[in-house]
């Protein structure tokens, strides 16, 4: 795409001002925001669901790996499980820039989750619901970037960021099968 005309771009820059005096309570959300604003924090709510329903699932998983291989197993449940809950504090603070509220309401969280709460008993049932978990995420949180395309792009990277990262817990846990012999 070209740059527009110096002459059409500096009249554009006057209606950017004057429409930034407007509405300033909005903060960061100005005029020109692209995206739907209640399906982005729709969204983004599900996706912190989601991310709270693997901190607990992973906790529940660390505290409750057992047998001979379980020292790694659960150190890699406990990374995953710190660094899920960094992701609900990044989704749950963009909502807040975007001038939503984040639900952290426990009634409803599964309901509103993409991915499912399952205990498992053995070692390998635990990664293997945890896996199944991280492709939930990794699916629908691809949608959801793809959805957003060039329309909201600080929700876009941030999206992109955690998607890199659930697809980094997806391969831990195939390593951790592999190592099993499953
Ligand atoms: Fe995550
Ligand atoms: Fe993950």
């Amino acid at each position: 795409m070209s740059a527009p005309a110096t002459g059409s771009f500096l009249e554009t820059i006057e209606t950017i001002r004057k429409r930034a005096r407007k509405h300033m309570e909005k903060g960061a959300v100005t005029e020109g925001y692209q995206a739907p604003l209640d399906t982005v924090l729709r969204l983004l709510n599900e996706a912190l669901a989601t991310e709270i329903v693997c901190v607990l699932r992973y906790k529940r998983h660390y505290y409750m790996a057992d047998g001979l291989n379980a020292g790694p197993v659960a150190a890699e449940f406990l990374q995953h499980a710190n660094e899920e809950m960094g992701h609900a504090d990044e989704i749950a603070l963009r909502i807040t820039q975007l001038q939503g509220a984040p639900n952290f309401n426990p009634s409803g969280i599964t309901d509103r989750s993409h991915a499912e709460y399952v205990e498992g008993t053995t070692l390998v049932d635990m990664i293997r619901e945890d896996l199944v978990a991280e492709r939930i995420a990794i699916e629908s949180y691809g949608e959801i970037i793809r959805w957003l395309g060039d329309k909201d792009p600080t929700t876009r990277r941030m999206m992109e960021g955690i998607l890199a990262v659930e697809e980094e817990h997806a391969d831990d846990l195939l390593s951790l099968l592999a190592g099993l012999n499953t």
